[in-house]
């Protein structure tokens, strides 16, 4: 699939108003995306989980306008009117607008919520964004007259097409955001070994997966809860000319590589180790940019040095992850949720800003409500 393949023909329905609600969750990457071409086309490919509790909820409504003109739209985020989210939604539209042409010929209402408080620091961007190109793949199903006489086959090649199309579309909002349609792990980038990868979206893990990481546990911890000092966007583009570059994108191939057995075997002292040094290869890159920076805090590194030591004096199989952010995923297989949380509860805590976390685990995806 090309780019252009996502251009529709012209639509053969015609609607005045309508409504519709998606809800879309966050997600983590086990290896990560850092690093971007033209059009949001990644560097190297990434694999993530799914999340089930930290969501966006969307009602998109829109209105024929009388003449197409320019794009009209108004946003709000928990009722209240938010001018200041315009700007990135509208560089989204402006980047979509050839994949969906009918955007010029509505005004649309954006009423957003996150379930996850919106100061936490956690990226509500992956989410918002899938949540906002599902609701407007939904208006194009809808120009798009159904034909009842498809075969299933034809019906289901549709529905391929639906969420490919969704993530392609979310991908051009924010890189991370075509990987938050699906369950419960999701590949995004071009990869020799993952059949149907793909750069321009994101696709649902087609090999077997242990059963080791089924329901598998993220607990956030809000160590810092304000806004991130260097944008992904700025990242991202340091990442340019930036002298250990072709090697981190090779690197993140090979893992993805390691990470196949990995997640078919169950071998979790080695998923360990690869989640483990992803996350700080992650922000390693951060602090060898020019000019430097680093997202991560005291307290960030208080808690990884605990779950070290817990680690290695329990024999627990838990370990952790970073975006880009102070704030650290603590994952770990379900049967140790109790031991965990007591870990947690006890002594990582006291690190986190108002002894605030999020309670999360691997989810499938985004529902239209
Ligand atoms: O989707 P963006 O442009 O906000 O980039 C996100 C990058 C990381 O969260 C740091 C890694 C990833 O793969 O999600």
């Amino acid at each position: 699939m090309i780019a252009a393949g996502f251009i529709p023909k012209a639509y053969s329905n015609s609607i005045e108003k309508g409504s519709f609600t998606w809800s879309s969750p966050s997600n983590i990457a086990l290896v990560k995306y850092w690093g971007k071409k033209e059009h949001q086309i990644p560097e190297n490919p990434s694999i993530s989980f799914t999340l089930n509790n930290c969501k966006t909820n969307t009602k998109l409504s829109f209105t024929k306008k009388e003449n197409d003109g320019n794009l009209s739209f108004e946003v709000f985020l928990d009722d209240e009117k938010k001018d200041d989210f315009k700007p990135k939604i509208e560089t989204f539209f402006k980047r979509i607008e050839a994949y969906l042409p009918f955007l010029k010929g509505y005004h649309f209402k954006i009423e957003t919520s996150n379930t996850f408080p919106h100061s936490s620091g956690i990226a509500s961007s992956a989410s918002g964004m899938s949540a906002l190109a599902l609701c407007l793949m939904s208006i194009e199903k809808e120009l798009i007259k159904s034909d009842v006489t498809l075969s299933a086959v034809e019906k289901s090649y549709d529905e391929n097409y639906f969420i490919q199309k969704a993530s392609f579309l979310a991908r051009l909002g924010s890189g991370s955001a075509c990987r938050s349609l699906e369950g419960d792990l999701v590949v995004w980038g071009k990869h020799e070994e993952i059949k149907g990868s793909s750069d321009l979206f994101g696709i649902k893990y087609p090999y077997e997966v242990h059963s080791n990481f089924k329901n598998y546990q993220d607990t956030i911890l809000l160590v810092d809860k304000g806004k991130k000092q260097v944008s992904s966007t700025v990242g991202h583009n340091l990442m340019h000319n930036h002298p250990f570059a072709q090697e981190r994108f090779k690197q993140a191939g090979k893992n993805l590589s390691d990470m196949i057995s990995i997640l078919k075997n169950g071998d979790l002292n080695a998923f360990i180790a690869l989640v483990e040094s992803e996350a700080l290869t992650l922000h390693a890159m951060m602090m060898t940019s020019m000019p430097y920076f680093i997202l991560m805090k005291p307290n960030t590194l208080e808690i990884i040095n605990k779950i070290w030591n817990y680690r290695k004096t329990s024999g627990s199989k838990i370990c952790f992850t970073l975006d880009a952010g102070a704030n650290v995923h603590v994952l770990y297989p379900e049967n140790e949720a109790k031991s965990v949380m007591e870990f947690i509860n006890t002594e990582l805590v006291v690190f986190c800003q108002k002894g605030e976390y999020i309670n999360d685990k691997i989810g499938f995806g985004a529902k239209l409500l």
